[in-house]
Parts: structure tokens; C-alpha cells; sequence
């Protein structure tokens, strides 16, 4: 079957493509590489890709016109690109183009695939709030410009289903980490930080914040299983990630145990937004999906060092 991955070049985007593609799909990423994180960091990903037959085109889904020479002949489209995370570096204008305008350009691609099986939008926790420790039944309560416009977003998706014009169905993602993960994510950093031996800032507080930390292969296993089963999750919002959660200090002492590294950690002030809990919930997943992930933390996270010193750090993990 023909797969689009929008936002292949990214983290889970990446991982999504390799995926399908493994799987005999022939596959497709839309991506417009964009500064929110250093670019060469998406042209490394798109470029493992290219090594595999898989194509990212350069495109910027903001732009209405930027799908209109494009073949509309996919089977599933997944939608991971967005402009995540909550920072304020960011505007809320960048929130609201990547995430919501640049869904409704891609739902009007869709709509133009005529064998379209399914239209799959990623979500995340974030539209629950600061407590994202429920079932898919919650009214949402998003605290961020993140979070609402991913909101957003999720609803233009499931209108677009529930008028009848596509079958669609949209994820939730849980705190994903693991190789490629964004170089401003907790992971990342703290890797880095024990590497490099610079100084690890930690948001006032956090370090008890609890989080369903899940690993990108359990999130990707999660993503694929909807593949065959557009029937039952057509406009359907699913959780997806593990039901074990870990505080962020409890991640500090796991990578500071893989590096056999001393992270120096200094306090500064709060981010605002920033979740207290995510617990996923994902008894809907299993029922719906046979959603079942597996991996353990320390493994995922001895996978992400092992990425980090084979790309980066060029040291071996002890
Ligand atoms: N990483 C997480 O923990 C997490 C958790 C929950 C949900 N999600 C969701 O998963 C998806 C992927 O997140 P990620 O962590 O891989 O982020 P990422 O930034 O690594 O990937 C997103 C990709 O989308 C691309 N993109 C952004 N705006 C675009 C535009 N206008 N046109 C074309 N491409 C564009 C970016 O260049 C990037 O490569 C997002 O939808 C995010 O909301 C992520």
C-alpha cells in the first residue's frame, strides 16, 4: 500500500517511515525541515531514510498550494507534523499555522486521495493538561498554545470523519523518547549533559513530575495497529503509551547508572504548561488494537545512549 508520513523528517516521524516501509509499504514523507530544531538533524534522519528507498519531499504544509501538484494516491496518511513542544521561543502563530492550518491542508489532500482507507492524526496528552492521567472520555483541559491547537486540530481531523468524508482516527502520544529523539527533550539533554559534562537545568519542581516515559518502537507499534482496522477506529481517540510511569529524577539517576556519568543539575525557574502527571490509560488500545507495550525503561533508555555515543559522542556505553 502507498503510505504519506507528514513530519518523516522528525523524531517519530522517522521511526514511523522505517516502520511502514519494513512492513512492504511503499512510503512517502512530506517534511518542511523546519529551524524549530537544528535542520541537520532532520536531513541525518531523511537521509537513513533515502539509504532505505524512502523519499521526504520538501514541503511546508502551512501553505495551501504546497499539496496542489501532488499525486493524491495514498492509502493511509499519517499526520505527524507539527510544531511541538511547549516553548517560548515559539508564537502562538507558529502553534496555530503548523498545527491547525497545516492540518486543514492535509485534510483537503486527503480528501483528493480517492482510495483513501485512513487519515491517522497524531495527538498528545498535552490536550488533557496538567494531569493527562485519563481515559479518552476526559473532557480535555489544555493549559498550552500546544495543547489547544493540537486540540484543534484533533477536531478538524475527526469533523472531516464524522461528516462521512474520510474514515479517520486520532492518536494520543505519551512522553515518547528513544534514538532521535528532539534535542530539546528531557533525554536528549540529560545524555548530552552527561557527555559533555555542562550543566543540566532542571525546571523547579520537576523532578517529582510523573510521566508515562514511552519508548518511540512501543509508540510506533501503537501507530502501525490501526493499519487493517479502519471500521473500528474510524473517529475514534485512542491513548497510546505505557501504563508505567517514572518521575523525572528517577530518569536522571537511570541515565546517570547507563553513562556511569555525574549529571551537574541546576534549578531554574518553572515552565509554564509544563504537565504534572501523564498516565496513559490504554485500555481503549488494547481492546481496540491488541495494544500491548513492552519495553522496558531501562532498555529504551540504554537504546537512546547507544544512539547518542554511535552519532555523537563516539564513546563507548559502559
Ligand atoms: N515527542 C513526543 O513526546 C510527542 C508526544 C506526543 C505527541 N507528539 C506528536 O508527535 C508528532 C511528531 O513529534 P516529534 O516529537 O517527532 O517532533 P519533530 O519536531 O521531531 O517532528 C515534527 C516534524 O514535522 C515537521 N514540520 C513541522 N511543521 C511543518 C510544516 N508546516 N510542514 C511540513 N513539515 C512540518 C518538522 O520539520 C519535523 O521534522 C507531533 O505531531 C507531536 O505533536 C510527540
Amino acid at each position: 500500500m502507498r503510505m504519506l508520513v507528514t513530519g518523516a523528517a522528525g523524531f517519530i516521524g522517522s521511526h514511523l517511515a522505517e516502520r511502514l516501509q519494513g512492513l512492504g509499504h511503499e512510503t512517502i514523507g512530506f517534511d518542511n525541515f523546519s529551524s524549530y530544531y537544528a535542520p541537520e538533524l532532520k536531513e541525518l534522519n531523511a537521509g537513513i531514510l533515502q539509504d532505505k528507498g524512502i523519499v521526504v519531499h520538501t514541503l511546508d504544509l502551512r501553505d495551501s498550494n504546497a499539496l496542489a501538484d501532488r499525486t493524491p494516491d495514498f492509502d493511509y496518511i499519517f499526520h505527524l507534523a507539527a510544531q511541538p513542544g511547549i516553548s517560548t521561543d515559539c508564537t502562538f502563530e507558529d502553534y496555530l499555522s503548523n498545527n491547525f492550518v497545516a492540518t486543514k491542508n492535509v485534510i483537503d489532500f486527503a480528501l483528493r486521495c480517492k482510495n483513501l482507507k485512513l487519515f491517522v492524526n497524531i495527538a498528545t496528552s498535552s490536550i488533557y493538561g496538567l494531569q493527562a492521567s485519563f481515559d479518552e472520555e476526559k473532557v480535555p483541559e489544555p493549559v498550552s498554545f500546544y495543547g489547544v491547537t493540537k486540540l484543534a486540530a484533533e477536531e478538524l481531523v475527526l469533523a472531516a470523519s464524522r461528516e462521512h468524508k474520510i474514515k479517520a482516527c486520532s492518536l494520543r502520544l505519551y512522553s515518547v523518547y528513544g534514538p532521535r529523539e528532539r534535542p530539546e527533550k528531557l533525554y536528549s539533554k540529560l545524555i548530552a549533559a552527561a557527555f559533555s559534562g555542562e550543566v543540566f537545568p532542571l525546571y523547579e519542581g520537576s523532578g517529582s513530575h510523573l510521566r508515562s516515559f514511552t519508548y518511540v518502537q512501543d509508540i510506533i507499534d501503537g501507530i502501525v495497529s490501526v493499519i487493517g482496522k479502519e471500521s473500528q477506529v474510524d473517529s475514534q481517540i485512542i491513548n497510546i503509551g505505557t501504563e508505567e510511569e517514572h518521575t523525572t529524577q528517577q530518569g536522571i539517576d537511570a541515565i546517570e547508572k547507563i553513562t556511569g556519568k555525574k549529571i551537574r543539575i541546576e534549578s531554574v525557574a518553572p515552565r509554564p504548561g509544563d504537565q504534572i502527571r501523564t498516565h496513559a490509560v490504554i485500555g481503549k488500545a488494547r481492546k481496540l488494537l491488541g495494544y500491548n507495550p513492552a519495553t522496558s525503561f531501562e532498555d529504551g533508555l540504554r537504546a537512546q545512549v547507544e544512539w547518542y555515543t554511535t552519532y555523537f559522542a563516539c564513546e563507548e556505553t559502559p
